[in-house]
């Protein structure tokens, strides 16, 4: 069965001592994960290990790195291998954000190598594919996610595919305040589920989380996570406020 998952993206901020107080103040909030559900943080690097030591002795509760590089190791100064972020014991890290995609040129195909190296070494992608405003207008959405997960997904085995986490972020519902409705969530969600149903079959499409991303808040988390094809959230601003998120947690399904 898979799993419903709430995701915190910090994106660039906090300071350490920012991000330790708001680990410290989630933690001592009344919220419960059951065993299908996951609560998961997306740190700045310099924050990983000290997150890690903090959240990983949680139950179903897990750190994310925020990137990772492509290559295995190297001469790459400034960049992040998996294999680093295996060794202080993180598990997962987001990809294919779209503010990379944006300021970081990251193409379909670099992403591609990206998943490659993280599922070679037993990290889960948390896979990011969305539209901007442009194309939602143009109502080319299907398309242009479709492509997105053919070009950076489609080459996986269907074992390997089961070990994604997708995240579906229109570019037009992030840090805007504007929400997709719970409608337009669950029509894309549903659509994205069954292109990979089309290409690894039900079963298989079935296990697979797909979560949502853009404005997602506490007064707005419950109606989203209750669609059937929304697995839960990736969140950015409102996962910065102790509160909010631990009501974002508890509304999941
Ligand atoms: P906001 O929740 O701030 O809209 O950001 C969403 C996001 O980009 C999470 O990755």
């Amino acid at each position: 069965m898979r799993k419903q998952i709430a995701a915190a993206n910090w994106k660039m901020n906090l300071t350490l001592q920012k991000g330790e107080e708001l680990l410290n103040e989630i933690i001592a909030l009344p919220h419960s994960l059951n065993e299908d559900q996951q609560a998961i943080f997306a740190v700045p690097f310099p924050y990983l290990a000290m997150a890690h030591q903090k959240m990983g002795g949680y139950k179903n509760v897990f750190i994310a790195a925020q990137n990772c590089y492509n290559k295995k190791s190297g001469a790459y100064t400034g960049e992040t291998s998996v294999e680093m972020l295996q060794s202080i014991g993180i598990k997962f890290v987001v990809l294919g954000h779209s503010e990379r995609r944006e300021y970081f040129n990251e193409s379909n195909q670099f992403l591609a190598e990206k998943v490659n190296i993280c599922l070679e070494n037993s990290i889960t992608p948390i896979f990011c594919c969305g539209e901007a405003l442009s194309v939602r207008e143009a109502n080319s959405q299907n398309e242009f996610v479709t492509k997105q997960l053919e070009e950076s997904l489609f080459h996986l085995s269907a074992e390997q595919i089961q070990k994604v986490v997708i995240a579906y972020e229109p570019i037009w519902a992030i840090g805007t305040g504007k929400t997709a409705t719970s409608e337009q969530a669950q029509e894309i969600h549903a659509f994205i589920r069954s292109q990979f149903a089309a290409k690894y079959g039900a079963a298989v499409a079935e296990n697979i989380s797909v979560l949502y991303g853009g404005s997602v808040k506490a007064s707005n988390a419950k109606e989203l996570f209750s669609q059937p094809d929304v697995d839960g959230g990736l969140v950015g601003g409102a996962s910065l406020i102790a509160a909010e998120f631990v009501a974002i947690i508890n509304a999941l399904k």
